[in-house]
């Protein structure tokens, strides 16, 4: 349904060049969840804009239903629009302050001509805001009256008024409590089986990521340093950051305060604008050598056909292996520390 070709994009930034994408590729198949993680920075939301055409790519093409983006006119582009939705990072920034939610919903079924007439639409809107699990109510409100929760949540029903083939979810519960965001995935899961829809799913949150992704793509400064099938890249990563990052979600987050909740792999993330030579994670990588300092290693296909960027990656039987002695670990910290307060 997606095809996203070698597609880069870069930003000038006061004379110099920012890789935020860097020949990316992936496919996304009608019914079907891409995840995409990275740390902060790592180019997420540019890809996804790249992907939608809301942003033009500097390099490679992306095809939707095979067709290329970059052919349509404009006429022809606002209709495709209809089929390619995104749930916003921002979703303040992604309202209208002086519409209220009821007509921005309304408003994209309009754009349009969907939704027939002024009732039916309304009827619609109302549905959606169930969907969501907002108070119908909340039509006649104006984005600065919702919490981040509601407004993301207007930001879904939006996106979905227009019965979508592909959604990129940008962030889509980062700013929603934990019983609100379990309600949101189980929203997008059941409207994919009812609908069909794809999903393109960004997110900090590894675990959601895991649940509801068929396959995922690991971004490290703007480059795909991993891609498998969800299932595999879980159980066995094969790339020392994407571990460094399964490592991180040991502890599952229960607050706000946890939302951010990867810690970061040891060190620093490079400055994108002076990326390290060789392969870019070695500065932070614990089996890093001199031959990754100074030669890039390339995107290569393994047996199993996942995609890794490493020099040395990990065997996806070791790495499974160094699972349990690491959970183990932390439990018998757990149990110690617990033991000295009881003594
Ligand atoms: N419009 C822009 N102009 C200049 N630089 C930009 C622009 N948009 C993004 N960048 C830069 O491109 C890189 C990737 O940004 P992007 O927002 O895609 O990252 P992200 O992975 O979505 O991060 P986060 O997890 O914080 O949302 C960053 O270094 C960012 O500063
Ligand atoms: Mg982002």
């Amino acid at each position: 349904m997606l095809q996203v070709e070698s597609v880069s994009k870069r930003f000038r930034i006061g004379g110099r060049t920012l890789h935020a994408v860097e020949s990316v590729s992936f496919e996304v198949k009608p019914g079907q969840t891409l995840g995409v993680v990275g740390e902060s920075g790592s180019g997420k939301s540019t890809l996804g804009r790249v992907a939608l055409r809301l942003l033009q790519a500097d390099a490679g093409r992306v095809l939707f239903e095979g067709q290329d983006l970059a052919d349509l006119g404009q006429k022809e582009l606002r209709e495709r629009r209809r089929d390619l939705q995104m749930i916003f990072q921002n979703p303040l920034a992604s309202l209208n302050p002086r519409m209220t939610m009821g007509a921005a919903i309304e408003d994209a079924l309009i754009v349009q001509k969907m939704g027939g007439s002024a009732a039916a639409r309304r009827a619609r809107v109302g549905d959606l805001l169930t969907r969501v699990g907002l108070p119908r109510s909340v039509r006649d409100a104006h984005p600065f009256e919702l919490s981040g929760g509601q407004q993301q949540r207007v930001g879904i029903a939006r996106a979905l008024s227009l019965s979508p083939k592909l959604v990129v979810c940008d962030e889509p519960v980062s700013a929603v409590d934990v019983s609100i965001q379990v309600q949101i995935i189980d929203l997008l899961r059941e409207l994919q089986e009812e609908l069909g829809i794809a999903y393109v799913f960004i997110s900090h949150n590894l675990a959601v990521v895991q649940y509801l992704s068929d396959t995922v793509l690991v971004l490290y400064l703007g480059e795909v340093v991993e891609q498998a099938p969800a299932e595999q890249l879980f159980d066995a990563p094969r790339h020392p950051y994407t571990r460094a990052l399964i490592d991180s979600i040991l502890r599952v987050p229960h607050s706000a305060a946890d939302r951010r909740m990867i810690a970061p792999p040891r060190g620093e993330i490079p400055s994108p604008l002076s990326p390290p030579s060789g392969c870019p994670y070695h500065p932070r990588c614990p089996i890093a050598t001199d031959k990754c300092q100074h030669e890039k290693p390339s995107l290569q296909k393994d047996a199993s056909g996942r995609l890794v960027a490493c020099h040395y990656p990990l065997a996806p039987a070791d790495a499974t292996a160094s699972t349990t002695p690491r959970l183990t670990k932390v439990l018998d910290t757990t149990v110690r520390s617990a033991s000295k307060v009881d003594t």
